[in-house]
């Protein structure tokens, strides 16, 4: 069987200096394992508190390679190392405008935030109007004004703010929604896991001019999408 087995739920009593020490330490760990390499990414996950993304009965367990449940049907904050294994191949950077399909806890938005910098843009749109509203309030409590956050079908993408340079799909699909293969810049880089039979493959496209050009990275295993191009 895949998946994963959860702790138990638990009040949280670490403190935040125990938090910065385990934060410190899972980067160098992501360093050591090759997920993460840019100095951008390396920062950003340095600097955003996970611990402030996760539900309090969980929040002691935030530097586990876990996913946790979030309010809402099916939502979850991915592992720790989601975040670089989603955002080194795009090559997510300085003033990149970007789109994140599945905004769940608001954690990807706000790494994502701190790697675009003050010249990019985030957009992050999520189904579950539960969901949504837990993350826009984890990301008003750590000072994130600046993201935009819709409440709707992501598989719709958000034309008004395309073309994107890149694109994360944080939910597994069948194939990829075409709004957001539209949505991409000539050039853009779009990541998302894709169900192939009962496995679903890390999939990162590349839109050029021809077409896209599609590079399988590894398996992973990730909630199915939802909406109108949902899995
Ligand atoms: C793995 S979680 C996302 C984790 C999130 N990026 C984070 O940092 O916490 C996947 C999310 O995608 C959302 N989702 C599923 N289908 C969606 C759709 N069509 N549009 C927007 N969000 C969707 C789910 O409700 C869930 O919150």
């Amino acid at each position: 069987m895949r998946g994963w087995i959860l702790p138990p739920p638990i009040e949280p009593i670490k403190t935040k200096q125990q938090f910065e020490a385990e934060r410190v330490a899972k980067v160098t760990w992501l360093i050591q394992h090759e997920f993460l390499k840019s100095d951008r990414i390396k920062d950003a996950l340095l600097k955003v508190p996970r611990e402030d993304f996760i539900p309090e009965n969980y929040r002691d367990y935030a530097y586990l390679e876990v996913p946790f449940p979030l309010p809402g049907e099916r939502a979850t904050i991915s592992c720790p190392h989601s975040y670089p294994l989603f955002y080194e191949p795009l090559g997510l950077d300085r003033g990149d405008r970007f789109l994140e399909i599945g905004l769940g806890s608001g954690y990807g938005a706000a790494i994502a935030r701190e790697v675009v910098g003050p010249e990019g843009l985030v957009v992050s749109i999520e189904i579950d109007p539960l969901t949504f509203e837990y993350a826009k309030g984890n990301l008003e409590r750590a000072g994130y004004s600046d993201i935009v956050l819709v409440n709707g079908d992501g598989g719709l993408g958000h034309p008004e703010f395309s073309p994107f340079d890149k694109i994360a799909i944080t939910a597994a699909c069948v194939a990829i929604p075409p709004p957001l293969i539209d949505q991409l810049k000539i050039g853009g880089r779009l990541i998302s896991p894709v169900i192939k039979a009962d496995v679903q493959d890390l999939v990162l496209y590349e839109k050029d001019s021809e077409g896209v050009q599609r590079l399988t990275i590894c398996e992973v295993l990730y909630v199915s999408l939802r909406g109108i191009y949902g899995a």
